[in-house]
């Protein structure tokens, strides 16, 4: 199969930068289609721990092209951060990335926006990585957003930056506009080369036979229509999202990745029916470093929810599962997983609900399991682990209905299991 995508299933930071860096090994192409620097990419490279926001995960495979869709909204000075960081680690860009033309950019004035949004009524608070994705994206969709095409003209950038900022109610100075448009050129100078139309790329890559990896950001329940609204991001993080994302057709994509972590997190607000409040929490969430690489936050964490995950592996047509941090669970004496929910007139729900507040309002049933002991981080194949963490793995795939066909069990290239 030469066209895949890895897409995480839950609310993001399920470890799919990881897996993406496993699989880019066996690709030729790397396209991230949606989100922009809200994201956070840990990866180990030559032992040194890379997190990064905007970049494709494939950048440390020397001969991966790595390309940045038109659903991608990017900071262009976050770029520069971390192309000039990449490159003080020898990592070449030139020939090997690209950006489609069609691309929003996020500017200042949507970093603003973000914040005070987010101040203005704390119940209706996101709890949003504050990077100004929110605001771009809608900037984008009210047909007012500063594109990729535009950075060769100045003037263009001039109009537009005065009417996006006339549009959201605030002044900018001749010089603040000034500075703003000669930094955004002198990016659009520096970066011309990775510039393309990319639809008609990847046309070029599958006549070519090429081995294409959609990567994605966040998460299915932090998609903008189907996640748990209006706690969500503002892109579409889900399969159907690549197609429209991207500029390609859905029928190409040969096989979907889920990737599930093995007990759930979320950063921000909104609802999480699994979370937990006590010792074991605090424990998953310092064995699993649980604290956000974008923010810094710490993640909430809880139980595996098989409702949510079921309900995401639906809506993407997941073929296989990548399960992650299994090692983090080891030395938990029961383990459990949630496989309903019951509502306040006791009646037993297995869907995932339209109107996410429900999930405020509904008791998680779950079944208990014995956890293991053992470290598993060395453990290299399936039949290596213990048989209670074989017996989690086994249930978590009769509850998915699909196959697990990868275990991570640990940060590294080689602390990955294939079954
Ligand atoms: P935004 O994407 O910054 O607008 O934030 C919207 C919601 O998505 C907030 O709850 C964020 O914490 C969450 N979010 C955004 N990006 C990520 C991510 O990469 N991992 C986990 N949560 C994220």
């Amino acid at each position: 199969m030469s066209i895949k995508a890895v897409l995480g299933c839950l609310y993001g930071d399920e470890g799919k930068a990881k897996i993406v860096d496993v699989l880019a090994s066996d690709v030729d192409v790397v396209i991230r289609f949606q989100g922009g620097s809200n994201a956070g990419h840990t990866i180990l490279y030559d032992d040194n721990k890379f997190v990064f926001h905007l970049i494709p995960s494939g950048i440390f495979h020397e001969k991966q092209v790595c390309i940045l869709a038109s659903g991608v909204v990017i900071d262009p000075f976050q770029l520069d951060v971390e192309m000039k960081a990449l490159q003080e680690q020898s990592i070449t860009f030139n020939g090997r990335f690209f950006i489609d033309e069609r691309v929003s950019l996020v500017l200042p004035i949507h970093k603003v926006l973000d914040e005070k949004n987010e101040g203005l009524s704390k119940d209706k608070m996101i709890g949003t990585t504050r990077r100004g994705i929110g605001p771009a994206y809608a900037d984008s969709v009210s047909r007012i957003a500063v594109k990729i095409y535009d950075l060769h003209s100045k003037d263009i950038l001039r109009n537009k930056i005065e009417y996006i900022s006339h549009f959201h109610g605030f002044d900018i100075s001749k010089n603040d506009l000034g500075i703003l448009v000669d930094d955004l050129a002198d990016f659009g100078n520096r970066m011309k080369w990775s510039f393309v139309n990319l639809p008609y790329k990847i046309d070029e890559y599958i006549k070519k036979n090429k081995k294409i990896l959609f990567e994605g950001a966040q998460g299915s329940l932090l998609d903008v229509y189907f996640g748990t609204y209006p706690y969500v991001t503002s892109s579409h993080t889900i399969a159907g999202g690549i197609a429209s994302s991207v500029g390609f057709s859905p029928k190409k994509i040969d096989e979907v990745i889920g990737v599930y972590k093995s007990y759930f997190t979320r950063v921000g607000e909104g609802p999480f029916p699994t979370e937990l409040f006590d010792e074991i929490g605090s424990k998953i969430q310092l064995q699993g470093n649980e604290f956000g690489s974008t923010t810094g936050r710490p993640r909430r964490c809880g139980w595996f929810d098989a409702v949510s995950a079921r309900y995401s592996t639906m809506i993407n047509g997941i073929d296989v599962a990548a399960l992650t941090l299994l090692d983090v669970l080891s030395g938990i004496d029961i383990i459990k997983i949630c496989i309903s929910y019951t509502d306040e007139n006791k009646n037993i729900l297995e869907h995932f609900p339209a109107d996410s507040s429900m999930l405020n309002y509904i008791k998680p049933n779950f079944i208990e399991l014995p956890g293991w002991k053992e470290d598993i981080a060395n453990r290299k194949s399936f039949d290596d682990l213990p048989e209670n963490a074989k017996l989690y793995v086994k249930k978590i795939e009769e509850l998915l209905m699909i196959p697990i066909k990868i275990i991570s069990v640990g940060p590294k290239r080689d602390q990955t299991i294939f079954i």
